[in-house]
């Protein structure tokens, strides 16, 4: 069996497809207390957790669904897929979803599936790169550590430079480039079954 099958056979078996807590239209595989994730030897699998970010701008999206229909989007730091199942659910022309954890890439593809949505692609990671031919960067969460912060805000500030709009999703973790946001909604979300706000936030480049 490939690695590749290994993971999407280990995530269909141990990790149940649950309804997203706050939005309730969509489903994805999730890791209980019986999953095992640490047996796949993911430092950190962040995809099979739920994230205040990513629970907002998802709620965000498909409320709003005039912020994606027809456009081309980017799912950055995708996760389990989250945000960038909810633009395609909401109507989005195009839908890629960028994540570095090939672990969670599986994930993506199988969410996807579990969704009935497609995507355009789902790639490792673009933020070495040019801005990526799209018009929407959806970023939910990404903002976790000062080194991805440093990274990803770069990358950012070259895609808003290139005409592309940027929506973060994020409870106000420390590193978040708050500078360089606009609060435009705010959500209580249950990252952890405790209801706490999350931002979703407008970028603009620094
Ligand atoms: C805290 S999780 C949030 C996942 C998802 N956006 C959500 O809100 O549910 C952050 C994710 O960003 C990914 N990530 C970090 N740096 C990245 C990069 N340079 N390119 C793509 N993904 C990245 C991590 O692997 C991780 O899955």
């Amino acid at each position: 069996m490939s690695a590749d099958a290994h993971i999407a056979a280990f995530i269909r078996e141990h990790l149940p497809v649950v309804a997203v807590p706050g939005v309730p239209e969509l489903r994805l595989h999730k890791a209980g207390p019986a999953s095992g994730v640490g047996r796949l030897g993911d430092a950190a699998p962040y995809w099979a957790y739920w994230w205040g970010g990513g629970l907002a701008l998802a709620r965000h999206v498909l409320d709003h669904p005039a912020q994606v229909v027809g456009r081309r989007v980017v799912d950055l730091g995708a996760g389990s897929g989250l945000i960038g199942i909810a633009a395609a659910r909401a109507g989005a022309g195009s839908v890629m979803a960028s994540e570095i954890d090939p672990h969670a890439r599986a994930a993506i593809a199988l969410n996807a599936a579990v969704n009935q949505v497609t995507l355009a692609g789902i790639v490792g990671d673009i933020t070495d790169g040019p801005a990526p031919d799209a018009d929407l960067l959806l970023v939910g969460d990404v903002f976790y550590a000062p080194e991805v912060a440093a990274r990803v805000t770069a990358f950012l500030d070259r895609c808003v430079a290139a005409g592309l709009e940027v929506l973060v999703g994020d409870p106000w973790r420390s590193p978040l480039p708050v500078e360089r946001l606009t609060l435009l909604a705010r959500y209580d979300v249950a990252e952890t079954g405790m209801a706490k706000p999350a931002g979703v936030f407008a970028y603009r480049a620094g």
